[in-house]
């Protein structure tokens, strides 16, 4: 069992529901690498206990050997929207290489899948930030074969969070029409998003934590549920009392329309990857490939899939329907005074879910 784990990406959108669960009763100590330790983000984590800061970059050796050093456990989540792909893929083998040399004990990393290998090498499901963390789950695993009597690894798999529904600058932003209904206009056609419950992601890791003989060499793939944009229309309905719907659109309408990611559409994906190494990718290039893949994994039978049956034995109560999820955040966002779905969705209203936009896409790598 570990005791005190190191966290690369604590501060962010999906670290700090990870953190959070970890400390919640202190049965662990979270050491959390941060750029910038007087961050807001970073004094929410550190004001719960059982916190301590270190201030640093998952792009250096000594950074990482300080962080990793007198920790047993480690979750590391690789900013890639920072890297980009090329950049990425070094920092993951690094990170890996050094928690051996550090003598972790359990080392989870945090992994997205490897959509083009599971699109069967086809390039419409080229995706930088999915592939430049699928690649690397499959080496950490495949290292993981030698090295296990040393140190334990699982794979954390996620994929796009569902707060993203209702959150400004993302992929899926919404937008409320003149007849006042939202409306997600997204490629999506008859496929479904495996949205991920942030909240949810902390059970997990936890889970991978407390179960090493189990956790060892797996990869917990994660989801709410395949979310088709139909239903996740109707639930928004249900939940929030305004009507609201889901429009097919064609990839270039998508482009095209300036919301959300599109308004960034010829920039790096990346912003500390150089646009003029050939290696890279655009916003556009690299999200073309992440819609073929959702428009291709309708009903959890396309190429990206779940096994929901795992996910409902390891986190009995895991939110498992995106009216849940709706319902919950309903609440959430009253009590935290941020207003209701219905209110949060306005132009004037809808705020950032990533520490990425909040920091308007900049920091140093
Ligand atoms: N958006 C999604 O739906 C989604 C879903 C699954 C996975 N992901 C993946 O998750 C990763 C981003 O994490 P997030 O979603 O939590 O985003 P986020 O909210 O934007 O947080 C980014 C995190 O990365 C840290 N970070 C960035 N550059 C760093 C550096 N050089 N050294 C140390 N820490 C650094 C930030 O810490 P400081 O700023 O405090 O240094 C922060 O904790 C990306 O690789 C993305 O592909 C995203």
């Amino acid at each position: 069992m570990v005791h005190k784990i190191f966290i690369v990406g604590g501060t962010g959108a999906q670290g700090m529901p990870i953190v959070k669960s970890l400390v919640s009763d202190k049965k662990y100590h979270c050491r959390i690498l941060t750029r910038d330790t007087t961050s807001p983000r970073a004094q929410e984590l550190l004001a719960l206990g059982n916190v301590e800061l270190v201030s640093g970059t998952f792009a250096n050796e000594s950074d990482l050997r300080n962080g990793y050093r007198g920790c047993d456990g480690a979750f590391v989540n690789i900013d890639g929207f920072n890297t980009g792909e090329k950049t990425e893929t070094y920092w993951a083998i690094r990170a890996y290489e050094l928690a051996l040399e550090e003598e972790i004990k359990f080392f989870v990393y945090g992994n997205l899948d490897y959509g083009y290998q599971l699109g069967g090498y086809d390039p419409k499901y080229r995706c930088g930030h999915y592939d430049g963390k699928g690649r690397m789950g499959e080496w950490v695993l495949f290292q993981n074969q030698k090295n296990q009597g040393r140190m334990h690894a699982a794979l954390f798999t996620t994929g796009p969070y569902i707060d993203m529904v209702i959150g400004q600058r993302t992929p899926m932003m919404p937008y409320v029409d003149a007849d006042g209904v939202v409306t997600w206009a997204v490629p999506l056609g008859q496929g479904a998003v495996p949205h991920v419950c942030l909240q949810d992601c902390g059970v997990y890791v936890r889970w991978l934590f407390e179960n090493p003989d189990e956790a060892n060499g797996i990869n917990l793939e994660v989801a709410i549920e395949h979310v088709a944009y139909e239903e996740l229309a109707r639930a928004f309905e249900k939940v929030s009392g305004h009507p609201a719907r889901f429009v097919d659109v064609d990839l270039d309408t998508y482009w095209g329309s300036k919301r959300g990611i599109a308004a960034t559409a010829d920039r790096v994906s990346g912003y500390n990857s150089d646009a003029k190494d050939a290696a890279a990718m655009t916003v556009r290039q690299n999200f073309t490939g992440f819609w073929n893949l959702w428009k291709n994994s309708g009903g959890n039978k396309g190429v990206v899939r779940r096994d929901y049956a795992l996910l409902d034995r390891i986190h009995p109560n895991r939110v498992r329907s995106v009216e849940e999820w709706f319902r919950q955040e309903e609440e959430r966002g009253l009590a935290a005074g941020k207003g209701s779905l219905w209110e949060r969705v306005q132009e004037e209203n809808i705020r950032p879910v990533l520490k990425i936009a909040e920091d308007g896409f900049k920091g140093r790598l």
